[in-house]
């Protein structure tokens, strides 16, 4: 039998760090109130040559060292965030290209702070299921991007950063021994950005009303958090055979230290098996547990066969747990280490020489045109008609004065 064991851990967060006080100079906030409420004392924020790609380069290079591992030995790299560094490409082939992963797949996941969680169970599904034996798990976000610093109820809250995991397969019992996953996307206005996506593109009137930053219920978003801990820890644990009062360590997302204070009241569990460090991070949402969990074993509370609960929830609504039995790192060498960042550095230059390479072959050989056919005529309405949410729907492009001039071969053609 396969298992997935977690063996390299690491993070990173933007230089700016970003106290409650500088907040307090934006909106009418205080350092008391956020701490009372929140937990939160500052939180880092991205630097305009930072992004959610090189905060994951980091991040996954820290982790790869601890597991002993380059990045051309990868199997897959899976991003979890909801912000990206594009619609596409996805971030995780901008990551799996800088790391030289050449072998690897590639994909981002959305599920907003439970998506870390989302991530390391598909990851771990891979290696069970013998189509990879290296998974590289990030969850890294730039929430400062769509954040909305003149609303104190969201921007008071959240942080950027990026954690990582690499999952390995093993022989030996352990690793990530359960996990479940839940949405319920009846509560999807709860905690939402509502626009730059298909259904409210970004216009000039949705930039005056910042409709492209964080809006939340907090007091909604607040209760289905502490319920969701509660629940999705009873039954992760339960799935692995164990029992609460055998956990070693339980990492939740870190949103609010009150939400957690709840959930441990509720679970009857101590707070000292919770891990927090929302005071230093604030929300950071996919990143949080990879953050977490990286901090826990920098500060000896999370040691090898430790038994280790994380738990997720956020926008979606999603939630979701995984119950882990924490194996050793296997740290690279020095020797080792200077090897991969040679390898990292000719990850640059190989990716420099395909891009120049794919130009060249273009200048060379010439790029090859679909074939053009003639078109048939056919009448469109002349005006941009409104869909059911109010959005103009164009005529597809070519398409003037209501005709379609000219469609190329690959599209479908229209009967006259
Ligand atoms: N500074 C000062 N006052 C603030 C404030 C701030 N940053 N933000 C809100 N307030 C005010 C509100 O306007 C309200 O004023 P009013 O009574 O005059 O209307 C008052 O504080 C109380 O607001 P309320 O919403 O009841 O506060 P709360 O105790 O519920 O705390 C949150 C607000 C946002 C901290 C809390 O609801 C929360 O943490 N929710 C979960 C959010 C979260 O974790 N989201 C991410 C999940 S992944």
């Amino acid at each position: 039998m396969r298992y997935a064991h977690i063996t390299g851990w690491g993070k990173y967060v933007p230089e700016r760090i970003m106290s409650n006080d500088d907040i307090s100079k934006l909106v009418d906030t205080t350092d008391a109130w956020i701490r009372e409420r929140t937990g939160i004392g500052e939180r880092h924020v991205a630097g305009v040559d930072d992004t959610t790609a090189s905060l994951s380069i980091n991040a996954a290079i820290a982790a790869l060292d601890g597991a002993g591992l380059v990045g051309a030995q990868i199997d897959l790299v899976i991003v979890a965030t909801s912000t990206p560094e594009h619609f596409f490409p996805s971030t995780a082939s901008i990551v799996q290209d800088a790391l030289g992963a050449s072998h690897a797949g590639a994909f981002d996941l959305s599920a907003a702070c439970s998506g870390f969680v989302y991530a390391l169970s598909l990851g771990a599904d891979a290696i069970k299921a013998g189509s990879a034996s290296a998974v590289l798990v990030i969850g890294a976000e730039t929430m400062s991007r769509v954040t909305n610093w003149k609303d104190r109820n969201t921007c008071v809250l959240f942080g950027d950063g990026a954690g990582a995991v690499v999952l390995q397969a093993s022989d030996r019992p352990g690793g990530v021994l359960s996990t479940m996953l839940r949405s319920d996307g009846s509560g999807s206005e709860l905690l939402i950005v509502p626009a730059g996506g298909s259904k409210m593109p970004i216009t000039p009137d949705v930039l005056a009303q910042d409709l492209q930053c964080i809006q939340m219920n907090g007091r909604e978003v607040f209760r289905f958090a502490t319920r969701a801990i509660d629940r999705s820890l009873r039954e992760v644990v339960h799935r692995a055979g164990w029992t609460l009062q055998q956990l070693d360590l339980i990492v939740p997302h870190q949103a609010n230290i009150r939400i957690i204070e709840a959930a441990a009241r509720s679970l009857g569990i101590p707070m000292e098996r919770f891990f927090c460090n929302v005071q230093r991070y604030g929300n950071t949402s996919a990143a949080s547990i990879p953050i977490a969990l990286t901090e826990a074993v920098a500060n000896g509370r999370l040691r090898a066969n430790d038994r280790v609960a994380m738990v997720g929830f956020g926008a979606g609504l999603t939630w979701a747990a995984a119950a882990v039995e924490w194996s050793e790192g296997r740290a690279l060498s020095r020797s080792k280490r200077t090897i991969s960042r040679i390898g990292y550095g000719l990850a640059n230059m190989r990716s420099r020489a395909r891009r120049i390479y794919r130009r060249a072959e273009d200048r060379i050989f010439g790029v090859e045109q679909p074939e053009r056919t003639p078109a048939p005529i056919r009448q469109l309405p002349a005006k941009p008609q409104p869909n059911g949410n109010g959005h103009p729907v164009l005529p597809p492009s070519g398409a003037s004065n209501g005709k379609i001039a000219s469609h190329t071969a690959s599209q479908p053609k229209l009967e006259p």
